[in-house]
């Protein structure tokens, strides 16, 4: 642990609540989200219908609230590249995508002890970075330098703690674009420990360069070839805390968003906490910013602050309210700083010159990402997760349709209604027990409303205004009754069916179940499956639990649509979802090794006929990190994964990891370090 955390603010260690993952990512990705009460203090639990509960105005907001050169990675050494089907698990070994199933072909590898620091990947397959941590994106950018580093040379390096992913190919095949977010830094790996306040600082400044997105552009021989990344690319961009953005939306130019460095409300400088993400049908990318409210020192404790889960404190992990007032909410000229973060960010990977852009219109909560479906009326619908405990799925409905013009459909989600679910259940209350098991009818399920907070543009809450509604969305969300979820991570419209799947990553602490978060105490996560009733952009809908996840060796309850739970890949802690092109969901987990003693892995889920529910892992990635970012490009043979923090709870002086490149492991020899990457899967 490093001076840089620890001589700010102790790591929980001692008395830390495991929801899910270690004490270290707690603090430094989620600013402790798991260890407080729960910040959704409303009345809105599950299916009862409650009156919409009138706020007072006074209570909520009368306390002044105020050429290339291709760099080619090797293979990764030290670590095994595949591993043996796994009989029994995954289907007895039978290969996923066999003769008459469209898919990858692969057979499921063995769930991987948590303590294993490998990228391990089916028989058959070979693995190795794209890009890692510290690679430079131009020529003049120096080399990664572990003991030299500088804000000067990360803010043109490939950033740290990668998650959001996709590789968009160019027509050709052959060349195109890799687009990655950069959630958080890992201080206590990155630095040996000082108590120097200037290197403090200068530390704070390579944060802030190693942190926000990254484009880069991508290219390979032929077509299903693996990809190298592309030094002094076009494209190559690196976007960071310090890079501007543009609001828009009906809360640009808010009171609520104006700081004395942006009097008008209409400009922010960076974007924070970048989680999932999507792509749009016009190929920008969208990004969304997340635990934003762990970089701020934040000061009254105002309502409106404490739904985001911020309390008043002085000082933050990276230390940047030390010297950067926009920070450090106490400074009368910043007290709107942190409403000008939490927003869903688009930027336009096509055009490194390009401004991103933070649009209010889609509400400002801690959001996962953002995916889009294209209606049939043409207007197009973003799926949204808000992950905290307690907090709600969104939708977004775009006043204009899309057209064949790219210029007006990058104003899209500019304007727009946001809604928000309410599930109702089909089972008597009595049957939903908290233990998972089925209630009589057989399933987990029911209908439910999309809930308008804005209608053409305006409040639809009472008490509530335009702005207000934007920029404290939770607020508004609670006020119009919406039900409380167990952490909505990923929500992705599937490009095949329209349904739509929502990654509900876990709730430890629930005790007040409802048929739809359907298991106390919900420790493993469970994905629900959405059919809009009355099309996307409108304001019905049908579900029924999927998965309820975990070890089925462990939770009888486990629940797999129904397929026969002693055939499938012990599940934990689903986040991130993707599709590959037959529709068949992939999901990625985040908290595998604290629950089910496993590590973190990929995993495909058929949808459809007999296989359906049939969970095989694909991949399992090392010693302490997360899966991020799937892009599941099958017919290529390819897939790609996010490789997030590697190591984490280690130290710069004894790292747990040596991912991707398996250097030295001797006591005291700090030669490499765990490095964040971008992986691709190849047929090899
Ligand atoms: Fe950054 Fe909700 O995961
Ligand atoms: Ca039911
Ligand atoms: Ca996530």
């Amino acid at each position: 642990m490093t001076p840089a955390v620890n001589t700010r603010r102790p790591l929980p260690m001692a008395d830390h609540v495991r929801g899910k993952r270690s004490a270290v990512t707690c603090e430094l990705e989620c600013a402790n989200a798991c260890l407080g009460a729960e910040c959704n203090t409303s009345a809105n639990e599950d299916f009862r219908s409650i009156a919409s509960a009138v706020f007072s105005r006074r209570a909520l907001f009368g306390l002044g609230a105020a050429a290339a050169v291709a760099v080619a990675v090797g293979v990764g050494r030290g670590a095994p590249v595949s591993a043996p089907g796994a009989a029994g698990i995954g289907g007895a070994g039978i290969p996923s995508g066999r003769p008459g199933r469209a898919g990858l072909a692969f057979r499921p590898i063995a769930p991987v002890p948590a303590e294993v620091d490998a990228m391990t990947v089916p028989d058959g397959y070979a693995w190795k970075p794209i890009i890692r941590w510290g690679d430079p994106l131009f020529s003049r950018t120096p080399a990664f330098d572990l003991a030299g580093q500088t804000p000067e040379a990360q803010a043109e390096q490939f950033g740290y703690n990668c998650d959001y992913l996709d590789i968009v190919a160019d027509p050709s095949g052959k060349t195109g674009v890799l687009v990655n977010n950069h959630e958080y830094v890992n201080p206590q790996l990155m630095f040996p420990p000082t108590q120097d306040a200037s290197e403090l600082r200068r530390r704070g400044d390579v944060y802030k360069a190693a942190q926000g997105m990254s484009v880069v552009d991508i290219r390979r021989r032929k077509v299903g070839e693996p990809w190298s990344y592309v030094v002094d690319g076009g494209r190559n961009r690196r976007i960071t805390v310090e890079t501007r953005f543009e609001l828009t939306g009906p809360a640009a130019g808010s009171d609520l968003l104006k700081t004395s460095a942006d009097p008008e409300g209409r400009w922010v400088h960076g974007t924070l906490g970048n989680c999932a993400g999507g792509t749009t049908p016009w190929g920008t990318i969208l990004s969304g910013e997340e635990n934003f409210n762990g970089y701020f020192a934040w000061a009254a404790d105002t309502p409106q602050q404490k739904r985001y889960s911020a309390s008043s404190t002085t000082s933050t992990s990276t230390g940047w309210e030390k010297y950067d007032p926009r920070f450090d909410a106490h400074n009368p000229d910043y007290v709107n700083e942190p409403n000008r973060f939490g927003y869903i960010v688009e930027i336009d990977p096509q055009n490194a010159s390009s401004t991103p852009r933070k649009h209010t219109a889609m509400g400002r909560f801690k959001h996962e990402g953002a995916n889009i479906h294209v209606a049939s009326d043409g207007r197009v619908v973003a799926y949204m997760g808000d992950d905290e405990r307690g907090d709600y799925l969104y939708k977004f409905v775009s006043k204009n349709r899309m057209s064949g013009s790219r210029k007006k459909n990058l104003t899209l989600l500019s304007e727009g209604d946001l809604f928000v679910a309410k599930f109702s259940g089909d089972s008597p209350a009595s049957e939903i027990t908290g233990t998972g098991a089925l209630p009589s009818d057989g399933a987990f399920d029911g209908t439910g409303e999309w809930i308008p907070l804005t209608r053409g543009g305006k409040s639809a809450v009472a008490g509530f205004t335009t702005e207000e509604v934007l920029v404290y969305t939770r607020l508004a969300a609670d006020a119009v009754g919406a039900t409380k979820m167990d952490r909505p991570e990923d929500v992705e419209p599937n490009p095949v069916t329209g349904k739509i799947y929502v990654a509900l990553t876990n709730n430890s602490r629930r005790t007040v179940v409802d048929e739809a978060n359907p298991v106390t105490g919900n420790r493993y996560g469970h994905v629900l499956e959405l059919t809009e009733t009355a099309g996307h952009s409108g304001t019905t809908f049908g579900w029924s639990v999927l998965l309820l996840c975990g070890d089925p060796a462990t939770f009888e309850n486990a629940y797999f649509a129904g397929f026969p739970k002693e055939l499938v890949s012990p599940i934990s802690c689903p986040d991130n979802v993707a599709f590959d092109s037959a529709g068949d969901l992939w999901i990625s987990t985040d908290g595998a090794p604290s629950t089910i003693g496993y590590g973190d892995g990929l995993f495909k889920v058929p949808l459809t006929g007999d296989e359906r529910g049939h969970v095989q892992q694909f991949l399992s990635v090392p010693r302490d990190a997360e899966t991020c970012g799937p892009v599941i490009h099958d017919t290529e043979g390819l897939v790609f994964v996010a490789v997030q923090h590697p190591g984490e709870d280690g130290t710069f002086a004894a790292p747990r990891s040596l991912f991707p490149d398996y250097g030295s492991t001797a006591p005291g020899d700090v030669a490499t370090a765990p490095r964040p990457s971008v992986v691709q899967v190849y047929r090899g």
